[in-house]
């Protein structure tokens, strides 16, 4: 059910029954030094194909840069502005509200999208008042939040985190394949917010914020992946 595999005969004939669309948005940033750059955009995309097919849902394609620029002093990161993001978001799901779709569920996978997300959703509702707007942000779901407590507590942490890298784990073996190891110590827990580019990396020298991400594994990605899965569809469907 991922737009970008069909053709518009099919959307159109979607769109005579149901009006509802997914949309994932992620970003792409560095992840610590053993977490996928993709990590943002990859688990909420992934997570939306589930979600579509268990709902049986259009998925439209992934959004994979979002408001990260705190990330990028390390190399391989990307990002749009605050202001850009709103009016990305904005013209995305504008577009395909001309076509007919009326329900927006978006599958969000990284923390610094979320001001920017429901300043788009503000400015949205203020002129169409007959749309849903959903914002699921995947890592807070309390399914999830529930697991990552009793199996990682506190070296969750805030980015990095363990719950998110044992989601890519999971669902990208392959990458983890030939990763280097590395020495591990535990970062400040606190401090002023937004930073500029260069104070994060002061801050948080090799990425992470909190996490000790060798408490990471497949097995437990397997099973946040499936709550994740589970909590969004059951929420979808009540809309
Ligand atoms: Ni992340």
């Amino acid at each position: 059910m991922e737009i970008y595999l069909m053709t518009w005969p099919e959307v159109e004939s979607y769109l005579k029954n149901k009006k509802h669309l997914i949309l994932p948005v992620g970003s792409t940033e560095q992840h610590g030094p053993t977490g996928l750059i993709g990590t943002d955009f990859l688990t909420a995309w992934d997570l939306a194909k589930a979600v579509g097919k268990k709902t049986s849902t259009l998925v439209a394609s992934p959004l994979c840069y979002g408001m990260a620029l705190h990330h990028m002093a390390f190399p391989g990161s990307g990002a749009l502005k605050p202001s850009t993001y709103i009016q990305v978001v904005k013209e995305i799901i504008q577009g395909y509200a001309d076509q007919g779709f009326r329900h927006f569920s978006l599958i969000n996978g990284h923390g610094g999208n979320i001001p920017s997300l429901q300043a788009a959703f503000s400015e949205i509702l203020s002129s169409n008042q007959d749309y849903t707007l959903q914002l699921f942000n995947w890592w807070h779901l309390s399914s999830v939040t529930d697991y990552e407590q009793k199996n990682f507590g506190d070296a969750n942490g805030f980015h990095a985190t363990c719950g998110e890298i044992s989601v890519t784990m999971t669902c990208y073996p392959q990458a983890y394949e030939k990763k280097k190891t590395f020495e591990f110590f535990p970062t400040v827990k606190k401090t002023a917010w937004p930073l500029s580019p260069g104070q994060f990396r002061k801050t948080f020298p090799d990425g992470r914020m909190g996490s000790d991400p060798r408490l990471a594994s497949a097995q437990h990605g397997q099973v946040i992946f499936e709550r994740a899965v589970d909590e969004i569809s059951q929420r979808l469907m009540e809309t």
